[in-house]
């Protein structure tokens, strides 16, 4: 599976089978989000074998199953943009996890942030997980707000790599699917803000990352 393959192909999975990761992928995993601290100086985790984190009230309200593996985002507020580089480097984890045949669902509140194994060192704090595992399903295609809501540039004059990165960026997951993003065309570039709200900074990094994906364009 490619990349393009896996932006089209991923969707959040909250119920798991009690299955732990394969050796393979879990060394896979390690390796990269170790590549991912070192570019962004985040100090994303990958905790296995834990059936507390998502053990609680609002886990199970939540209808999670089974999750027992998450990867922790974790950076400190002294980094510029830290909560959009989670978006940003969290994404290309759940990309690259998805071709390796894991399912994953961002979870910035149906979780125990009390019971979460993340080692958290001097002034860093947990800003959300990522369920990872061998999904009961491959869960289903969210709704997206149509282009005109999202972007600037009215879709028959959309040049074609910037209409790939839309739809790329369409298909990205917003925490409540709230898609509050918009894309602008500035010269030959694409510009992405997050408007006002809950999490739509890290929403910015996630769709920032499956537009320049889907498009094979940096976004400024
Ligand atoms: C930053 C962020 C936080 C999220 N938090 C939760 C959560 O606490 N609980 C949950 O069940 N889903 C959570 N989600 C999953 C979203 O509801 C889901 O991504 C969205 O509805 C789009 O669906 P899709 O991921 O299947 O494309 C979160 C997603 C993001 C990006």
């Amino acid at each position: 599976m490619t990349i393009k393959e896996a932006i089209r192909e991923r969707h959040s999975v909250r119920q798991y089978q009690d299955r732990p990761l394969d050796e393979d992928a879990r060394a896979a995993l390690e390796s990269l989000i170790s590549k991912c601290d070192q570019e962004s100086g985040l100090h994303i985790q990958l905790i296995c074998g834990d059936p507390d984190c998502f053990d609680s009230f609002m886990a199970h309200y939540g209808k999670f199953k089974n999750v027992r593996s998450y990867i922790a985002l974790v950076g400190s507020d002294s980094l510029i943009d830290m909560e959009e580089k989670c978006g940003y480097f969290g994404q290309r984890i759940v990309l690259e996890a998805q071709c390796m045949g894991l399912n994953t669902c961002w979870v910035a509140g149906t979780f125990s942030r009390s019971k979460c194994k993340a080692e958290l060192s001097g002034d860093e704090r947990l800003v959300c997980v990522i369920a990872v595992g061998y999904g009961e399903d491959q869960g289903s295609r969210h709704r997206s707000k149509p282009f005109g809501k999202l972007c600037s540039v009215p879709e028959p004059e959309m040049p074609g790599w910037f209409r790939s990165g839309m739809i790329g960026a369409m298909m990205a997951p917003t925490a409540l699917n709230q898609q509050k993003f918009f894309v602008e065309l500035v010269g030959d570039e694409a510009m992405i803000t997050a408007k006002k709200g809950f999490l739509t900074k890290l929403d910015l990094g996630i769709v920032k990352y499956n537009f320049e994906a889907a498009s094979g364009h940096k976004c400024l």
